[in-house]
């Protein structure tokens, strides 16, 4: 087992992977904010199945947090996150602090129309440009050929996709299947959070989805089977919730029935937020 090289400063990432370059090397990232769990250790995997290299970025983004969010009591543990990287296999682990990827005076923004609209939006209005921003930016100082994302953002997914797309970034964006534990929770650094009831309660989501995108498969009006999905979560233990939403799969547009749709939820349970989304396939 190897030791990831460790790099917290864009120069210093840049030599390394000019070196790799040299050596004729192709290189996929793993873009993050650290927790790490098996839902990034899985992403790490595909990045080594299709890279010579595999980088993975831990930076706590803050401008992706609105003030009232939980940018201080996000999960930080480095010393942990070397240590799976190390088990997985990751060459380099990029670990910039906020400086380095904000330097003072640092007034750009890069906001992507499309996708970024509605669902997370209505909720998290400044999220997607904080985002696209830090993503863009990782994107030019690793300059790797392929990145690979969660499904479990789905919606972060589809902004990413429209942002290397019309910025013409040269990266590949892959998209890697949920983890979920046994009972079907989606993995989540933020599932830290949930008390041993509230994790109880969590773990009903993925099913209420999952039968709710059945239902609509099978011929249910998309109004009436979100809203029964939305009270199901709420008979559940979830206190509000602040979607339950059919999609077109690529633009996130109106979901047209016997077209590829995404069935997406977020919910509050208790002060964790909690977001999943399963597949609608054509009928
Ligand atoms: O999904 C995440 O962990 C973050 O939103 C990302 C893509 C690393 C950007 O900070």
């Amino acid at each position: 087992m190897s030791r990831p090289i460790v790099v917290d400063s864009v120069a210093g990432l840049r030599a390394q992977i000019r070196d790799w370059r040299r050596e004729g090397l192709s290189v996929a990232m793993v873009p993050t904010m650290g927790a790490l769990h098996d839902g990034h250790i899985s992403l790490v995997r595909i990045a080594l199945e299709r890279a010579d290299r595999c980088v993975v970025s831990i930076f706590v983004n803050p401008t992706q947090f609105a003030p009232t969010e939980d940018l201080d009591k996000y999960p930080r543990q480095l010393a942990h996150d070397l240590d799976r990287l190390a088990q997985a296999g990751a060459h380099l682990a990029f670990t910039p602090d906020v400086s380095e990827m904000y330097r003072a005076g640092f007034a750009t923004k890069i906001s992507v129309g499309g996708p970024s609209s509605g669902l997370e939006s209505d909720f998290r209005p400044t999220f997607f440009d904080g985002v696209a921003t830090v993503v863009a930016k990782l994107f030019l100082q690793a300059s790797p050929d392929q990145a690979i994302f969660g499904e479990k953002d789905y919606q972060q997914l589809c902004v990413v996709r429209q942002l290397c797309r019309d910025l013409d970034l040269p990266v590949e964006i892959i998209g890697a299947p949920t983890v979920r534990d046994a009972h079907g929770l989606a993995m989540s650094s933020r599932n830290a959070y949930l008390t041993a009831t509230e994790l109880e309660i969590a773990r009903q989501l993925n099913a209420i989805l999952r039968r709710t995108a059945a239902a609509l498969v099978a011929g249910a009006d998309e109004s009436s089977a979100t809203g029964e999905a939305s009270q199901a979560l709420l008979s559940a233990g979830f206190n509000i919730v602040n979607y339950v939403a059919a999609r077109e799969s690529l633009t996130l547009g109106p979901w047209r029935r016997n077209h590829d749709g995404r069935l997406l939820a977020a919910a509050w349970l208790g002060k964790t937020r909690l977001i999943d989304n399963v597949e609608i396939p054509r009928a």
